[in-house]
C-alpha cells in the first residue's frame, strides 16, 4: 500500500486538536493507518490521578483494535505545548512503542515532525513471548 505521509500527518494534527491535557499542557495527536486503508485517530487524554492518562498513540490503537482492526502500515504522531506548533522532539514513549510492537511488524512507519522512522528503529529487541 502506498502511504500518503503528508495526509496521515495532517490527520494527526487534526486529532491533536482533541487533546485533553489540562495537567501537562502538552497536546499530542496520532493517526494510525490500517492495512485496509482506514485511519484511526487518537489524542492524549489526561486524568487528575495522572497514571490513568492515555497517550495519543495508544488511544488510536484502542480505537482500531476495538473496531476489529489489527493490521497496520504507518502511524503519524505530533505533539508539543498546547497552542504551539508540534515539537520535533515528540517521539512515542516507551509504553506506546511496546503497544505498537504487539500489533505491528518492525517495518511500521512512524511519521514524526520532520522525521520518519520505523518501529524497529524506535524499539529494537522488543519483548515478545
Ligand atoms: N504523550 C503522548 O500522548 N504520547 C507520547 O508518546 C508521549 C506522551 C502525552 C502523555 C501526557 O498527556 C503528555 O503527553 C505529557 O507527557
Amino acid at each position: 500500500m502506498k502511504i500518503d505521509r503528508e495526509a496521515l500527518y495532517a490527520a494527526a494534527l487534526e486529532a491533536r486538536k482533541n487533546s485533553y491535557c489540562p495537567y501537562s499542557g502538552y497536546a499530542v495527536g496520532a493517526a494510525l493507518l490500517a492495512a485496509d486503508g482506514r485511519v484511526f485517530l487518537g489524542a492524549n487524554i489526561e486524568n487528575a490521578a495522572y497514571s490513568p492518562t492515555i497517550c495519543a498513540e495508544r488511544a488510536a490503537f484502542a480505537a482500531a483494535v476495538s473496531a476489529g482492526v489489527r493490521e497496520f502500515v504507518a502511524i503519524a504522531v505530533c505533539g508539543g505545548r498546547k497552542g504551539e506548533e508540534p515539537d520535533a522532539s515528540c517521539t512515542p514513549c516507551g509504553v506506546c512503542r511496546q503497544v505498537m510492537a504487539e500489533f505491528c511488524h518492525p517495518g511500521l512507519e512512524v511519521i514524526l515532525t520532520g522525521n520518519t522512522l520505523t518501529l524497529g528503529d524506535l524499539l529494537p529487541h522488543a519483548f515478545d513471548m
